[in-house]
């Protein structure tokens, strides 16, 4: 993947049509789970600069929605440290599989994994931050979203990253984005403003477009946001 290259911010506030978010249960992280991260190692920056930006802080509850095989689980470690709670939540067994192995070969004991449709998991904390990592089909989902920030606190830091369509013009970087994606994107509907919903629940959403236009970071906080959360 190219490298990201931050490029102008702009943003979308609409709530957008409701979709499946079924990516999930996708023959994808079934036969893949072993390979994933190897096939998205040009993804790790864009984790890097998502969980950076996420502004959460040490002792927090993060939620990593649709946390597959538990890439962002180390630098999310970093970031809220040991007091602080990771909950990752995943359809995919099979991706959960390497999420837990890679909790348990670490020894980490503030990770807990829930294995469910993000709509419908058991989300017992009401968490500080929740963090979107490649997980298309759920940022295209009204439920699953209004599940989670159900379980957010007020003013509760959130931050999104992902692909999206590059400009019409860019014939061959869009052939490459698609290529890059379809394997894990159940539905492309959505994918020119991957954000567009979440900017529904995320009143001061601030997008910045990365790699020429082929992604996207996203950072803002749940409404209900109070003076002293501003730092
Ligand atoms: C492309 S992977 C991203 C994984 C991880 N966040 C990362 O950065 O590598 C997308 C993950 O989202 C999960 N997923 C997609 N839709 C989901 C849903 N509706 N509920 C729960 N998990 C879902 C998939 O199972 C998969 O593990």
């Amino acid at each position: 993947m190219a490298a990201p290259v931050p490029s102008p911010a702009t943003s979308a506030p609409d709530l957008g049509q409701p979709s499946s978010g079924q990516a999930a249960g996708s023959q994808a992280y079934r036969s893949q789970a072993d390979r994933y991260d190897r096939r998205t190692d040009a993804f790790r920056r864009w984790r890097e600069l998502v969980v950076e930006h996420l502004p959460a802080h040490r002792g927090d509850t993060v939620l990593d929605v649709g946390c597959g095989t538990g890439l962002c689980l180390p630098l999310l470690q970093r970031k809220v440290g040991p007091s602080g709670t990771i909950v990752g939540i995943d359809a995919s067994a099979q991706m959960l599989e390497v999420a837990g192995a890679r909790v348990i070969e670490h020894g980490w004991d503030n990770v807990r994994l829930l294995a469910a449709p993000v709509a419908e998991a058991s989300i017992d904390d009401v968490a500080d931050a929740a963090l979107f990592c490649a997980v298309h089909d759920v940022l295209q989902s009204p439920a699953a979203l209004t599940h989670v920030f159900a379980h957010l606190r007020p003013g509760a830091a959130v931050a999104a990253t992902g692909g999206k369509w590059p400009p019409r013009w860019n014939v061959a970087l869009r052939a490459w984005v698609a290529d890059l994606h379809a394997p894990f994107i159940h539905d492309f509907t959505g994918f020119d403003q991957p954000w567009r919903l979440l900017a529904g629940f995320v009143p001061d959403l601030q997008v910045t477009e990365l790699g020429a236009g082929a992604g996207y970071l996203a950072i803002g906080h749940a409404r209900g946001r109070l003076e002293h959360d501003e730092q």
